[in-house]
């Protein structure tokens, strides 16, 4: 095998071209990317000449730089973002101490599990969207996805630099196992539920990417307070590339309902039947979709009462999101926080110690932050004159991990029998026939400046160019 010029190859930061160790693993498992690449990335699309972002450098001119590259000859760069000099670790029992350049030995199993996790739901993405190349509504949206896709590609090369460089033995044998795990397989499936669901369409793939992906940007957040200073530098960088997905998947919804309440207005109705005639997604259906990525994504938080969550905050791991711009003791001991648990069929709230649910204000905080996109969308519908409003449903709502699994709730919070969930599901959450007929919403559009009829165009292209830019030229 041809020796890998680093610096031109694989754009990075941390010097890799001098640490030869580092060098030698790295040499043994891009081949295996690659071929995960081939065999699980964008399907069909080895060919295509992709106008794509790429990071070069962490500073404002380098970290996105465009133009158009073959997607298995993608420069998947390893970034951290510059050290804070003389940087403190500022929550747990480690507060005011100095951030750890290496691993601690006594925390070296539970740093490892924190980022296999993580690097695990970076290849499971771009799986579970291989297929929606095929059905793109515009070359806009295709250069969308395979953006999205490269950077998921590069943040599992980050978390594989974390575990090579500092794990050794394991951690190249976790780098493997990165590459061997599939979403959705029986044997062998991705770590986290949400990442074994199919993304079936594009309508899926924008939910998944404003809720799904904004899980990653929480969970990077709270990564980018790690008291292991190479773990917070890699996230913090991993953020900036975030924000793009959560864009195409907001953006991506809010072009669905303009279209549909432009056509809602056009054949002055709301009938959903009459706008699935009309090739339009109707709101019901948008409101069922919605549910469903919420309640699966809010399940990725974990538990609402861990001791793992403590462990990881108190041994100073993971901190909250935004821990450093919280009034607190940043070590709370002593406080408590409020859960939702069932008691005689009824929602109740009981304090549980503050550390134990460090989950729980992890998924407060996304839900916050997911609920003022919503707004956004609604915001679309209330400017045509539509009195329909999206909601997120109630966080009890089809919730499959802690105190609230196998409760029945309704998406207004109400716990409701069996009999009535069975009754009312198809109101709730997408049913088959809303599947089959999304799905057959999905053809292929690629001509330059043309969109399916499901979906409006952008407002304004990428990086600055025309809306109807080549932003994919087919082989
Ligand atoms: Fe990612
Ligand atoms: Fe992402």
């Amino acid at each position: 095998m041809a020796a890998i010029d680093y610096s031109e190859k694989i754009p990075n930061n941390v010097n890799l071209a001098e640490d030869r160790t580092l060098q030698r693993a790295l040499e043994q498992w891009q081949p295996n990317y690659l071929e995960w690449w081939k065999d699980m990335g964008p399907d069909g699309s080895q060919d295509f000449d992709v106008y794509l972002r790429t990071a070069v450098s962490v500073d404002p001119q380098g970290w996105a730089q465009f133009g158009h590259v073959k997607m298995p000859d993608y420069r998947w760069g390893i970034f951290l973002n510059p050290a804070e000099k003389g940087r403190k670790i500022h929550f747990g029992d480690h507060k005011g101490e100095d951030a750890w350049a290496d691993v601690p030995g006594e925390y070296r199993a539970n740093l490892r599990r924190i980022i296999v996790t993580q690097g695990d739901t970076e290849p499971a993405s771009v799986e579970q969207q291989r297929h929606l190349g095929l059905t793109a509504p515009s070359q806009y949206d295709l250069r969308n996805l395979f953006q999205v896709n490269v950077e998921e590609g590069r943040h599992l090369w980050a978390m594989v630099y974390l575990l090579h460089k500092y794990f050794g033995r394991d951690g190249r044998e976790e780098g493997e196992a990165l590459l061997e795990r599939r979403s959705g397989n029986q044997d062998n499936p991705r770590i986290l539920e949400a990442f074994n669901e199919k993304t079936p369409d594009w309508l899926s793939f924008f939910m998944f990417t404003y809720f799904t992906d904004r899980d990653g940007k929480f969970q990077l957040c709270a990564l980018a307070e790690s008291s292991f200073d190479p773990l917070a530098r890699t996230t913090k960088f991993m953020l900036t590339e975030e924000a793009h997905h959560m864009f195409v998947g907001e953006s991506g919804v809010s072009r669905v309902i303009q279209r549909t309440c432009q056509s809602m207005n056009e054949l002055k109705t709301d009938d959903p039947a009459k706008l699935r005639a009309a090739g339009v997604i109707d709101l019901p259906t948008l409101q069922r979709y919605l549910n469903f990525h919420f309640s699966v994504t809010i399940d990725l938080f974990g538990a609402d009462e861990s001791s793992n969550a403590a462990t990881f905050y108190s041994t100073g791991l993971k901190g909250r999101y935004e821990e450093g711009k919280r009034q607190d003791d940043h070590q709370l001991r002593g406080q408590t926080y409020r859960v939702l648990g069932v008691q005689n069929g009824q929602l109740v709230e009981r304090e549980v110690p503050m550390l134990n649910a460090l989950n729980e204000v992890l998924r407060d905080d996304y839900i916050r932050d997911s609920v003022a996109g919503v707004e956004r969308w609604n915001k679309v519908i209330e400017k045509a004159g539509i009195p329909f409003r999206l909601k997120t449903p109630h966080k009890a709502f089809h919730r499959n991990i802690g105190a609230l699994k196998g409760v029945k709730v309704a998406p207004t919070g109400q716990v409701v029998s069996e009999a009535e969930w069975q009754a009312n599901v198809g109101q709730w959450l997408p049913t088959d026939t809303d599947r089959a007929f999304v799905a057959s919403l999905m053809g292929r559009v690629v001509e330059p400046g043309k969109f399916a009829n499901w979906i409006a165009p952008p407002v304004m292209g990428i990086n600055r160019q025309p809306v109807d830019f080549e932003y994919v030229r087919f082989a």
